[in-house]
């Protein structure tokens, strides 16, 4: 896999200013695993009920009221990629809940929730560009502990990219991340702290 240098890219959040580039990276994608929108880790999540209009929606609604946030990865002027992150009250919804609640001491500060490189763009360093951008992002807001929950590489045949939803852990291990604990066969949650106006 060949990797990009970070400085290819920019990052900018998610706002009602870059809606349109996102949404032109989701819609790119068939709607993200069929028209998620991006909305599964968020605190409505998606259910039997949900449609992909009504996703898109939802997502529009908490870029309104401020209440997502999302790295997104530009190169030039296309969003290639993104990182969603935030509270914990704000990336709610995450994988494996009841393993993950069974043995919590604390929550985290800040959650990575959702990691999505557009398909054609992926083994290029867009991930690792998003988290260098969610870490700034976070530093900047004050830092505080982190948590992801991102899927083990080690031991297993080669993994499709497609199903890394959380992201691979040698890249949260990149950036300094830890694991605390399995809460399943392949998913670790894994810990950093962020200090206060440290940059990604
Ligand atoms: C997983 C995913 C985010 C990786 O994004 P990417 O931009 O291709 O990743 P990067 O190029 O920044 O890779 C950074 C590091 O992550 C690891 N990595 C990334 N993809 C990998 C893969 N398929 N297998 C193993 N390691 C991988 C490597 O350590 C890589 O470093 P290297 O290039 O030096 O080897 C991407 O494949 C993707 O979007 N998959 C779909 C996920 C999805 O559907 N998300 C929405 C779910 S709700």
């Amino acid at each position: 896999m060949a990797s990009q240098p970070r400085d290819e890219y920019a990052t900018k959040p998610l706002t009602a200013e870059t809606w349109d580039d996102f949404a032109a990276l989701v819609e790119a994608n068939n709607g993200v695993w069929g028209g998620c929108w991006c909305i599964g880790f968020h605190p409505e999540g998606i259910t039997k009920d949900s449609t992909a209009d009504g996703n898109r929606e939802a997502k529009r609604a908490h870029v309104a009221n401020g209440t997502v946030h999302q790295m997104l990865v530009y190169r030039a002027d296309e969003c290639v990629g993104w990182m969603q992150y935030g509270p914990p009250a704000e990336v709610a919804t995450i994988k494996n809940h009841k393993a993950y609640e069974k043995e919590l001491v604390d929550l985290p500060d800040w959650r990575i929730g959702c990691v999505f490189t557009g398909s054609r763009h992926r083994g290029e360093g867009v991930a690792r560009a998003g988290l260098a951008g969610v870490l700034g992002a976070i530093g900047r807001a004050g830092g505080g502990t982190v948590e992801a929950y991102p899927e083990q590489l080690e031991g297993r045949g080669p993994q499709r990219g497609a199903y890394l939803h959380t992201g691979p852990e040698t890249l949260f291990e990149e950036f300094g991340f830890v694991r605390d604990r399995r809460i399943a066969k392949w998913r670790w949650v894994m810990r950093t702290t962020v200090a206060n106006g440290a940059e990604g």
